[in-house]
């Protein structure tokens, strides 16, 4: 079976997560887009969606799906991304796709985080297997790579990539992040720093693993 089909299982499995009449928060990436698509059969069911990209946006409102801003809701029931790594504790590291900040935003305002993935994304150390994600203000670039350097890791331009907030992003290597909750807070205290894709104070309550057997929730 390809990652794909696994995406998808993962992906409709979360459905079930959704409440008639609610706003439903969605994040992006290629899972994500698997969920929007599944998300299409209760259309006429809920009252819409807070999307975490443009790029989510628009695929809701192709789905039939009325787009809310989060400034017109005080808070969501779920909240449905996928990861770029996640623990057993339900850390994350996101952003692979530029959107964190977004992520970040739209999550926090949710009752409960949905994670859904593929069984690629389970680490036990986040950074083992992917770079971290940092949006940073343009100007503060270099200044804030010196400061990624200093705690140990190798931050790299992700070149010709401007996010949905007309920042950048550094990518950090070689960076294993053994105490997530501080790490996050440590790069947030950084001048410069929009926000890391480190999600440890918002964290995933569910975490769904698309898995040739089918769905298995991980509570
Ligand atoms: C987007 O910025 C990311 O946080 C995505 O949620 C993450 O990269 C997972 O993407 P895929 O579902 O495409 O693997």
């Amino acid at each position: 079976m390809d990652q794909l089909e696994l995406k998808k299982i993962a992906a409709r499995a979360a459905l079930k997560y959704v409440k008639p009449d609610t706003i439903v928060g969605v994040g992006s990436g290629s899972t994500v887009n698997c969920f929007i698509e599944a998300l299409g059969e209760m259309a006429g069911k809920i009252k819409g969606a807070v999307a975490a990209s443009k790029h989510s946006e628009e695929l809701l409102r192709q789905q039939g799906i009325d787009v809310f801003s989060a400034n017109d809701v005080s808070s969501l029931d779920v909240y449905i991304d996928g990861a770029d790594e996640i623990t057993p504790q339900g850390y994350m590291i996101k952003g692979g796709g530029a959107a964190l900040t977004r992520e970040k935003i739209v999550s926090s305002l949710a009752k409960k985080f949905i994670c859904i993935v593929d069984a690629s994304k389970q680490v036990n150390v986040l950074g083992s297997t992917f770079a971290l994600p940092v949006e940073v203000i343009p100007m503060a670039r270099s200044y804030v790579a010196r400061q990624l350097v200093a705690l140990g890791g190798s931050p790299e331009y992700r070149e010709g990539v401007v996010t949905d907030n007309g920042n950048v992003i550094l990518d950090v290597y070689n960076f294993k992040i053994l105490e997530p909750l501080k790490m996050e807070q440590t790069i947030n205290n950084i001048a410069g720093v929009v926000t890391n894709g480190i999600f440890a104070q918002r964290y995933a309550n569910v975490t769904i693993v698309g898995t040739p057997e089918g769905a298995k929730v991980i509570e």
